[in-house]
């Protein structure tokens, strides 16, 4: 297939930052989808629904002319996030879920909660408003190895917490191990996951491979080689419970090719186009279209895109890198190609 017409995509999962850097960044996403769920880890984080609507502002600010994408905002869920918070977030009509961050996590998330009996409270609420939670599921303690993060997670909190709020729809963010991908499957009505294009593609070999690699380093971090398979096998599989969220990160050069490099990985420049490449990895362009415009847009309770974007079945040059507010931005692939690329990019 040289040619592959889909739905406008949505991207479920996605960084863009503030300021000059969202100025930077947001042209890309605009490009290829529709809408996306934008992460609330600012700094400070966007803890109110106040602060998302002046985000929000900035965002279609920054925006190209005539671009039609639609930011889609979420609450940054705290240790005194309060049911009323959730209530104005339920009413204004641009807040689409709650991002539960455990402190410590990863990326300003030391704003996050530390004890996840203190936000039971607004947790039941937000189970009977219907407000989505979002989770970046991984357990922190300084004794967790940081490839079994997740799966410590499932065990330990999501588990508990699935029988605790039996109607709480959550989403598990950037899904990285075989055992998240069982999880997934098994669980109650209502768990879904989004999957990004770098744990499709690679494993944590990318991140050492010929020397330490900083670019390959986000988190949760990648994992090993069955992990990547069951994680493309379930992208693939045509089960709504999986789909796109891109967890595009973007940092300042210095940031990540440092002595304590940050986690996060960019690649909003191509990103259909990356999971295009890992979907014909197995034959399965036929499946993309569902993943990656039908099934989040039918669990966030969204209607569907109603115009396509086109991919060619070519190879496409990523710059080595971009400008980033004063500072430059390393994409995914810097210097290198991707095998698909936008019709009308
Ligand atoms: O790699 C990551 N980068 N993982 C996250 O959870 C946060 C993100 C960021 O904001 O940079
Ligand atoms: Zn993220």
């Amino acid at each position: 297939m040289n040619r592959l017409r889909i739905l406008r995509p949505d991207d479920w999962h996605l960084h863009l930052r503030d300021g000059a850097a969202l100025q930077a960044v947001v042209g890309f996403t605009a490009q290829r989808f529709g809408r996306a769920i934008v992460m609330p880890n600012l700094k400070p984080p966007i803890t109110t629904t106040a602060l998302a609507r002046a985000y929000r502002q900035r965002i279609l600010s920054a925006l190209p002319a005539g671009s039609r994408f639609e930011p889609l905002l979420t609450l940054y869920l705290t240790n005194s996030t309060t049911p009323d918070e959730i209530d104005r977030a339920r009413a204004c009509g641009f807040i689409h879920g709650v991002k539960l961050y455990p402190a410590g996590a990863t990326t300003h998330s030391d704003a996050g909660v530390s004890d996840l009996e203190r936000v039971y409270g607004v947790l039941a609420h937000m189970e009977k408003v219907g407000m989505r939670l979002l989770i970046h599921g991984e357990s922190t303690g300084p004794d967790i190895d940081v490839f079994d993060r997740e799966s410590h997670f499932i065990d330990t909190v999501l588990e508990p917490l699935l029988v605790r709020f039996p109607r709480l729809p959550i989403v598990l963010e950037h899904l990285s191990t075989a055992r998240g991908v069982e999880f997934i499957r098994g669980a109650r009505p209502g768990i879904a996951a989004t999957i990004t294009p770098q744990h499709l593609l690679h494993n944590r070999n990318a991140i050492f491979s010929g020397g330490i690699r900083p670019h390959f380093y986000c988190l949760p971090i990648l994992k090993r080689e069955p992990d990547r398979e069951a994680l493309l096998e379930a992208a693939t599989s045509a089960n709504p419970r999986f789909f796109l969220g891109t967890d595009s990160a973007p940092h300042e050069k210095n940031a990540k090719e440092n002595s304590c490099g940050c986690a996060g990985m960019f690649t909003a420049h191509a990103a259909i186009e990356l999971y295009a490449e890992a979907f014909a990895s197995v034959g399965r362009l036929d499946r993309l279209e569902a993943f990656a415009s039908h099934f989040g847009a039918d669990f966030y309770g969204l209607p569907r895109n109603t115009d396509h974007i086109t991919l060619l079945n070519e190879p496409c040059m990523v710059p080595a890198g971009y400008l980033f507010g004063d500072a430059e931005l390393i994409p995914y692939r810097a210097g290198e190609t991707v095998g698909w690329r936008l019709e009308s990019a």
